[in-house]
């Protein structure tokens, strides 16, 4: 299969295209990868598949959120994790579903603090669980069989030292599981769901 991984060259991306190595990969990021797209941006996703032409599987591991204490948070801060991991992602949906093959998918990441909340991780949360419910819902009207799901993982043992103290007590979760969670999504029959690993 073609598979297209957006932050392929990344922390959790690294963890996808390795574990996906049995398939042909495309990596894209804004400054890394095989072709350049910046997911905040829809007419750059729009230019990505347009060059590409069709693909049977997009990889989504890239998104950044606000990580801040509440008491200082403010609106402008909270739209950084809503504009950027929440919007990237859902329009690499949106514009990307007419470049999908049929019976193809696509596989998003999220992440832990959904479901096991840390402090200054609220802007984080929301993103979460709103990518939860978008392949939750989108799953149902996705044209022409394709899937969609999304990866939440834990705090990877390759980003432990990054963040340092952040995460009391989560177990960090190796690249090799995390990775092998994309396999189900890319591999296996799933649609609509949350697949979480650590
Ligand atoms: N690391 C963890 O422990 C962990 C755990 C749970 C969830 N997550 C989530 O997983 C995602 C990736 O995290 P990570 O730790 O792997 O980050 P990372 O190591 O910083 O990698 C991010 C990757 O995405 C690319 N990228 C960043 N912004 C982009 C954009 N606007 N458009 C296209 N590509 C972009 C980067 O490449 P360029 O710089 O070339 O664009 C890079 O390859 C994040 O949403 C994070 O919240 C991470």
């Amino acid at each position: 299969m073609r598979v297209l991984i957006v932050g392929a060259e990344g922390t959790v991306g690294g963890a996808a295209a390795s574990a996906l190595r049995h398939h042909e990969i495309v990596k894209a990021g804004r400054s890394s990868g095989d072709v350049r797209v910046d997911l905040a941006d829809a007419a750059s996703i729009g230019a990505m598949f347009e060059k590409l032409g069709r693909v049977d599987a997009v990889v989504a591991c890239a998104g950044h959120v606000h990580f801040g204490p509440l008491a200082t948070m403010n609106g402008e801060q909270f739209m950084k994790g809503l504009s950027n991991k929440l919007m990237g992602q859902v329009n690499l949906v949106l514009i990307g579903k007419d470049h999908v093959y049929d019976h193809g998918s696509f596989t998003l990441t999220s992440g832990v603090l959904d479901r096991d909340p840390i402090r200054q991780g609220a802007n984080a949360a929301t993103v979460n669980a709103a990518l939860s419910g978008f392949v939750l819902s989108a799953a149902i009207e996705m044209p022409r069989g394709i899937r969609i799901n999304v990866v939440s993982p834990g705090l990877l043992e390759a980003s432990a030292k990054k963040y340092d103290g952040l995460f009391p007590g989560h177990e960090p979760v190796s690249s090799k599981r995390v990775g092998l969670t994309y396999v189900k999504g890319v591999d296996g029959a799933l649609t609509g769901k949350v697949i979480t690993v650590g």
